[in-house]
């Protein structure tokens, strides 16, 4: 694939793909720049014979804008899926943003297999952080860090988020003085803007907690949303490797083969 002098896409395909399954790997951060020459590609495959069409997407994008919450939006993650699902058949994906929706089923017409990385966060705590508490920064997060504090064995609190804009996030901390001695590990499936991270270890660092350890799923990191978190006090900040990042210290690749294995059962 390459780009012509005016921008749009050219795409070849140079190994035969004629009834073969055929693959697409992509993560999908930064999805705009992405998703066309993606569904040009997929349709270029389908034109020339494929049997069926699957997308690895270890992150997959726009799931966030699950409602209208303001007259005249719209409602993209439902766009968004509408349109995957006209160009691949099966699709692959670790630890989408389901808040509203239960399950990919309610907005993808095709077969969605989802990867947890819960379980690999678990481990990567028990391995790295004596004496953790597990915090969760919003209400949304406890699907997950219920999860990863069963796994790690260790107790967990959620916090309270209220956004008001992309980046402004005020976060809300029970009380939790009582778990000075633990180092906390903070949670989420996203780190974008990282003003939730952000707020959260300024929150707990103000209850006189130590400095908190920041584990993201997805490394989205908008402009310089890392440096700001580690100068806000994060001690470290670990991610999954579901898109390339410094921070990547989980790797999901077994998750994804287990996911395309699942999609060939
Ligand atoms: C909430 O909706 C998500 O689980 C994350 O908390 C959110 O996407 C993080 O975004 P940001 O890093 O921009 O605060």
């Amino acid at each position: 694939m390459r780009n012509f002098p005016d921008g749009e896409s050219y795409v070849r395909i140079d190994s035969p793909v004629a009834g073969r399954e055929v693959i697409l790997v992509c993560t999908l951060d930064r999805p705009n720049d992405k998703v066309l020459p993606l569904l040009l590609l997929a349709a270029t495959a389908r034109d020339l014979g494929a049997s069926r069409i699957g997308l690895v997407a270890p992150y997959l994008a726009y799931m966030r804008q699950d409602d209208r919450f303001a007259p005249g939006e719209g409602i993209t993650s439902r766009y968004f899926a509408g349109l995957v699902s006209g160009y691949v058949n099966w699709l692959v994906t670790v630890d989408p943003h389901l808040h509203r929706y239960q399950n990919l089923r309610e907005i993808y017409r095709i077969p969605a297999q989802v990867a947890r990385a819960a379980p690999l966060i678990a481990e990567w705590i028990r391995h790295n952080v004596p004496k953790a508490v597990l915090i969760g920064p919003d209400g949304e997060s406890e699907q997950w860090i219920s999860v990863v504090a069963d796994g790690a064995d260790i107790p967990f609190v959620v916090l309270q988020k209220q956004r008001k804009g992309d980046r402004d996030v005020e976060i809300s901390v029970p009380k939790i003085a009582h778990w000075r001695e633990r180092t906390p590990v903070l949670v989420d499936d996203i780190i974008s803007t990282a003003h939730t991270m952000i707020q959260a270890v300024r929150q707990l660092r103000a209850t006189g907690l130590p400095s908190p350890v920041c584990i993201g799923v997805h490394a989205i990191f908008a402009d310089d949303a890392y440096g700001e978190l580690r100068v806000a006090g994060a001690k470290r900040v670990v991610t999954c490797n579901t898109i390339p990042h410094a921070s990547n210290d989980i790797d999901v690749t077994d998750l994804l083969a287990d996911g395309v294995r699942a999609a060939f059962a």
